[in-house]
């Protein structure tokens, strides 16, 4: 007996930490973004027809409803509270874009946002930065992620915008509104090995670069000195920075994709390609 009540409060005890462990976390009460800020947030991130735009802790649905009826994209929208993803499903067939706007009961931390090229939020800021690295090891780099209100620490906005409103009184008490804009980066930190036109270097020369998240620095070995990159930027797959090589400066574009960077080098009156390849 002493055995079968042991075992019992043991297997009460894993089911209530199971039933724990799958209770979402609230990510923010339903608070809906008035509507001139939900047309902002898709104006800044300039959706369009060929994005898939996909909002965490979608309430009414209105900034998916949105980016399908007035911007033609696709996209879905997933919250905890079952009776907004019903009114969500049934404004999407109202609206006539039940075919290109979804809906779903779904936690958003367990919500698989690979096919977003646009990601919308407007939750507490605590749970905002909860998600930086779910945000960061599944989304695409170049695919733009919206912020009402709370930003992403650590991340450099792309854009961001601040206004007035007053409709904003009456759900934070203050009319101030932010909007950020981030562009996913690239993993571009490493050593690379690059190939540069010949009248530049015959031989391959080393990059280094240093990355944390949005910001990247870094330098190159040049005659045998390191020399570092000035303005270097990272904007999704777009790499851009300034090297000077033999006392003249060079402007270096390059698209980072995957293992390899491909690009062209500016300077001296004439432009040429370069590349690079990540080396171990
Ligand atoms: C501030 S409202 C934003 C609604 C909408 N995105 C907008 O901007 O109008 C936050 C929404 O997140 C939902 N939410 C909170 N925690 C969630 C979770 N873990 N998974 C999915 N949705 C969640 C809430 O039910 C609420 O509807």
């Amino acid at each position: 007996m002493r055995y079968a009540l042991f075992f019992l409060s043991a297997a009460f005890v894993s089911f209530a930490t199971q039933a724990l462990d799958k209770a979402p976390v609230n990510a923010g009460p339903y608070v809906p973004s008035p509507s001139s800020v939900v047309a902002d947030m898709l104006t800044l991130a300039e959706v369009g027809p060929k994005d898939f735009v996909i909002d965490l802790g979608s309430g009414d649905g209105r900034i998916v409803l949105t980016a399908a009826k007035v911007f033609g994209a696709r996209g879905f929208g997933v919250d905890i509270n079952e009776k907004l993803v019903k009114e969500s499903n049934e404004s999407a067939k109202l609206q006539g874009v039940a075919d290109r706007a979804s809906f779903t009961i779904q936690d958003l931390f367990k919500t698989d946002i690979r096919k977003a090229t646009v990601l919308t939020m407007y939750l507490l800021p605590n749970t905002v930065n909860m998600l930086k690295d779910k945000l960061l090891s599944e989304l695409n780099p170049g695919t733009r992620i919206l912020s009402h209100d709370y930003p992403l620490s650590g991340w450099i906005p792309e854009q961001y915008r601040q206004f007035d409103l007053e409709d904003k009184v009456a759900i934070t008490g203050v009319s101030t509104t932010l909007i950020y804009l981030y562009v996913v980066p690239a993993k571009a930190e490493g050593a690379w090995s690059a190939r540069l036109p010949a009248n530049l270097s015959k031989e391959p020369v080393r990059f280094s670069l240093k990355q944390q998240i949005t910001r990247i620095s870094g330098s190159a070995r040049v005659g045998g000195k390191d020399v570092p990159l000035e303005d270097a930027r990272l904007r999704g797959e777009r790499l851009t920075f300034k090297l000077a090589i033999g006392g003249k400066p060079y402007d270096f574009t390059g698209i980072v994709k995957g293992q390899a960077i491909e690009g062209s080098v500016d300077g001296g009156g004439s432009k040429a390609a370069w590349s690079a390849a990540a080396t171990k």
